[in-house]
């Protein structure tokens, strides 16, 4: 069974970021079943990389959308997506040192957190960018 199971609530209504929260998803479900069956150390560590690369891209994009439209919450919300990155760094540590028991507990707290923040704070900014949309159109004469 896969670690994490999309479901419609977790839309947060801006195409880009969803089409790369599915993709995460991927990449955690991946990583989460090589673990479970037992994938040498040296390939679940390439797919940690993996895992950071595309998750620091992901955050870039909304950090990106957050200082084009001058959101408020950018810091905090920024500061989360520091920890997160820190967290995968240090899993991909263990990975490639052998821990991978320790890797796979921690697995679940990545889980626990990516949900909690897409449905927190990634929402939130949805909110923002959504109700910006209508503005941003009328300005540029569409
Ligand atoms: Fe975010
Ligand atoms: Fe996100």
């Amino acid at each position: 069974m896969s670690l994490l199971r999309w479901k419609d609530e977790y839309l947060t209504g801006v195409e880009e970021i969803d089409e790369q929260h599915r993709r995460l998803f991927d990449l955690v479900n991946g990583i989460y079943d090589m673990m479970r069956h037992g994938r040498g150390q040296e390939a679940i560590t390439e797919a940690l990389s993996e895992l950071f690369e595309y998750t620091r891209f992901h955050f870039s994009v909304e950090e990106k959308f957050m200082a084009d439209t001058k959101y408020a919450g950018v810091s905090g919300h920024s500061e989360e997506h520091e920890r997160l990155l820190n967290q995968i760094r240090d899993l991909r540590c263990e990975a490639r040192d052998g821990r991978i028991v320790m890797s796979m507990n921690e697995m679940y707290f990545l889980k626990d957190w990516l949900l909690t923040h897409f449905q927190g704070p990634d929402k939130g900014l949805a909110v923002h960018l959504l109700n910006r949309a209508i503005p941003v159109i009328e300005s540029v004469g569409l």
